[in-house]
């Protein structure tokens, strides 16, 4: 894989135009491009084809969570669109992870990775264990639902860069692990709490990066994303 191939741009607009505007201005050094549910629900599914056309492979991260069979017909609808990947929430369980994965294999040889997510970052110990009642700690919690998105055949999870070591540990090398959170030392931190370097990320094991407002919201997007990419480079 190529090095920019590693790196995934979130797109979080709620405007086609704009995230259109940024995929042109950064494509030389990113390969892939998230669609959350903003985007997805302002623009329509079009929009995955949109993305395609200016060379653009897709993370269509729409967390599915339902039962088994809605989930898995959900992730075949995600295949047809023809996704790198998409993803599914691993607290949803084994049958419905199962149904994930056979939906995407389905889709023969392009088919995309389907991933589960974990823990949310925006979760704590406190909140899984005094409002949902879950008793492990996040990073306890996140390595087992890895453990149970393997037995399901997922192809790997999205973690944060704390987990990425004992999650690789626990289920392989070719487990794939998408890492958000990332901050180059350069940019601000926003509102996210437990930051990772892009360099450091790849470093402990991650396949992807998912990078957002670093390089959106920068003055000069096309030097930010440049700027990631070079820290990627082996010294
Ligand atoms: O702008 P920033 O780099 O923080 O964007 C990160 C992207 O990754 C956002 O789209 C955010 O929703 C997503 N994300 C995250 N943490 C997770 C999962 C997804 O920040 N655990």
């Amino acid at each position: 894989m190529e090095l920019k191939d590693r790196i995934i741009i979130a797109l979080d607009y709620s405007d086609e135009a704009k995230a259109l505007e940024m995929v042109e201005l950064t494509r030389e050094y990113a390969g892939v491009y998230k669609v959350g549910f903003e985007l997805f629900v302002s623009a329509g599914p079009d929009i995955v084809k949109k993305l395609a056309s200016l060379g653009g492979k897709v993370f269509l991260d729409l967390k599915f969570h339902d039962i088994p069979n809605t989930v898995g017909q959900a992730s075949g609808a995600a295949a047809a669109l023809g996704v790198l990947m998409f993803n599914v929430h691993a607290s949803g369980g084994l049958d419905m992870m199962k149904k994930a994965a056979e939906s995407a294999a389905k889709a023969g040889r392009d088919r995309p990775l389907a991933l589960g997510v974990t823990v949310l970052t925006s979760m704590n110990d406190r909140v899984l264990k005094e409002e949902i009642g879950i008793p492990l700690g996040a990073n306890e919690q996140a390595l087992k639902l890895a453990k149970l998105a393997k037995q399901a055949g997922l192809d790997g999870v999205v973690c944060s860069g704390e987990e990425i070591k004992a999650i690789k540990e626990a289920c392989g090398k070719d487990f794939i692990l998408v890492v958000p959170g990332v901050r180059p030392a350069w940019a601000s931190g926003d509102d996210q709490k437990r930051v990772i370097t892009p360099r450091e990320a790849v470093a402990a094991g991650a396949d992807y990066i998912v990078i957002g407002r670093p390089i959106t919201k920068a003055d000069d997007p096309k030097a930010a994303a440049k700027r990631v990419l070079e820290e990627l480079q082996p010294a």
